[in-house]
């Protein structure tokens, strides 16, 4: 799938969820891992310790950034928009300024972003978004605008970049890697739901798939129904 050899590997937002379950995926592999978190976040790594190099800082400041992806061949980036302050586009531009040349280079986010305007949202979902995001910038909790603009960054780079767009998340053992497709609305992602676990597995998985380069593949969970009937339609 790829000829790029993966050894070591950065993970910027270590310490979450996502963070936690995309550095076990990466040991497995026998990756050398280096985690970026928050400094007050630095002990959610513990169980970690001796096992993977910890850079504490915020992800959007490019010095802490230089020093974490330095000889790494894959950057792995949870791209939460955390604030008022460009947190999530500051991230972004930092590991595309300062990734090695030639590294391959996975965000997250979630399905309401969209890379051609092609994606085929309900009426419940735009309503949701909307809803979510005016009441998390009044409260100045997170600004959804943010990682619109980080994403259209990655989109114009010429990086070796691919954004993964997740579904609604829940918790669960793994189901194996999703399946995806490149516009939200497709059959085969209505049951808009895939396993965390799952979720940072595709995001590893992609660091090695060259055909997910300068795509935005939208996910969802394997064993979901419209991913079975999907498959069994083939
Ligand atoms: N429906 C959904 O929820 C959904 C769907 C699809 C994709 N996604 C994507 O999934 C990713 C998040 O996943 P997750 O499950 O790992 O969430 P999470 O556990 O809440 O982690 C989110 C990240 O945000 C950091 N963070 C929390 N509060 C912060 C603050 N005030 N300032 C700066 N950073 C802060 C966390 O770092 P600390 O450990 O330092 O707190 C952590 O790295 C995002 O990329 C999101 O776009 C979400």
């Amino acid at each position: 799938m790829s000829s790029r050899e993966m050894r070591k590997v950065c993970i910027v937002g270590a310490s979450g969820k996502l963070g936690t379950y995309m550095i076990r995926h990466a040991l497995e592999r026998g990756y050398e891992v280096v985690g970026v978190c928050r400094e007050q976040s630095v002990g959610k790594l513990d169980e970690f310790a001796g096992r993977i190099t910890v850079v504490p800082g915020r992800t959007n400041d490019p010095d802490v950034i230089k020093q974490a992806v330095a000889g790494c061949d894959g950057v792995l980036v949870v791209l939460v928009p955390w604030g008022v302050h460009d947190y999530a586009s500051g991230t972004a531009q930092a590991v595309l300024d300062h990734a090695e040349p030639g590294a391959r280079l996975v965000f997250s986010c979630g399905w309401h972003i969209t890379r051609d305007g092609k994606d085929q949202y309900s009426r419940t979902f735009r309503a949701t978004v909307a809803a979510i995001s005016a009441l998390a910038r009044l409260a100045r909790l997170v600004d959804v605008r943010d990682q619109v603009r980080a994403c259209d960054r990655i989109f114009a780079s010429d990086t070796l970049w691919t954004v993964v767009r997740g579904s609604d998340l829940e918790e669960g053992e793994s189901q194996g890697l999703p399946v995806w497709s490149r516009h939200v609305g497709d059959p085969v992602l209505a049951s808009n739901i895939t396993r965390r676990i799952d979720f940072a597995l595709f995001m590893v998985e992609a660091l090695v798939n060259d055909e997910l380069i300068r795509e935005a593949p939208a996910i969802v969970g394997c064993r979901t129904e419209s991913a079975l009937a999907h498959a069994a339609a083939r």
